[in-house]
């Protein structure tokens, strides 16, 4: 595919792992649409002393997001842990960078969804997926989030809501992401793919 194929900027952050696991899935969806790709982005940690940097490239995993992916995407995906209900702060702190974005109103009319994962079923996964969604909103982006016509929201027994796909695992973040979980974040990917195909078709 040249450079000018769309695509889907899925950022988000992970510690153990989980959250990264579930932003793989999601790109399987996005490309799983002809013609639009999925570029994975992460952020790096933050820490209370100032003096603490982190390595320009991250060692392993996807490399560090810039504004310019943000500004070039078609479409966003953003993911979280849980943390206390809310999103963890290292990707609160990148998007507290984006108001260059905010001001050019670069990300008017994109579609984006959230995802997040969190230790407990009932910790917090809404609240954090419908605060992920306020800064969007303020950005002037579309929000998707999961249609029951995707029934493994009515079976699951774990993760997977309206608000976006979720994950639960577990007490020692260790739970695999299971088929249902897997289902619906291949679905919000695939639907989030649509959609900025179909928005990206609107505004030309
Ligand atoms: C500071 C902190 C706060 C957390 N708060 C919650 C919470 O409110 N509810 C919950 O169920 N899990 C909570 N967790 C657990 C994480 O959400 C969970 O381990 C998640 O799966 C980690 O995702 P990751 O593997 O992508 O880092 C918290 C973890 C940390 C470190």
């Amino acid at each position: 595919m040249s450079d000018a194929t769309p695509f889907v900027l899925i950022l988000y952050y992970s510690r153990s792992g989980a959250t990264s696991d579930m932003a793989r899935q999601i790109a399987a969806g996005v490309e799983s649409v002809a013609g639009i790709k999925a570029r994975l982005r992460t952020v790096p940690p933050v820490s209370t002393t100032c003096e603490a940097v982190d390595p320009e490239i991250p060692e392993e995993g996807a490399v560090y997001a810039e504004l310019e992916d943000l500004r070039q995407c078609s479409a966003l995906a953003l993911g979280s842990p849980t943390r206390f209900g809310n999103m963890a702060a290292p990707l609160k702190h990148f998007l507290d960078t984006t108001s260059s974005l905010w001001m050019n109103g670069a990300l008017i009319d994109k579609p984006a969804c959230a995802f997040t994962s969190s230790s407990s079923l009932h910790g917090g996964q809404e609240s954090t997926l419908l605060t992920m969604l306020v800064p969007l909103l303020h950005h002037g982006m579309v929000y998707a989030g999961i249609p029951y016509s995707e029934t493994k929201l009515i079976d699951t027994q774990t993760g997977g809501t309206p608000y976006g796909a979720s994950h639960v695992a577990g007490p020692r973040s260790d739970r695999p992401v299971d088929e249902h979980e897997r289902a619906l974040c291949v679905a919000q990917g695939r639907r989030l793919a649509r959609l900025a195909l179909a928005l990206n078709q609107m505004s030309t």
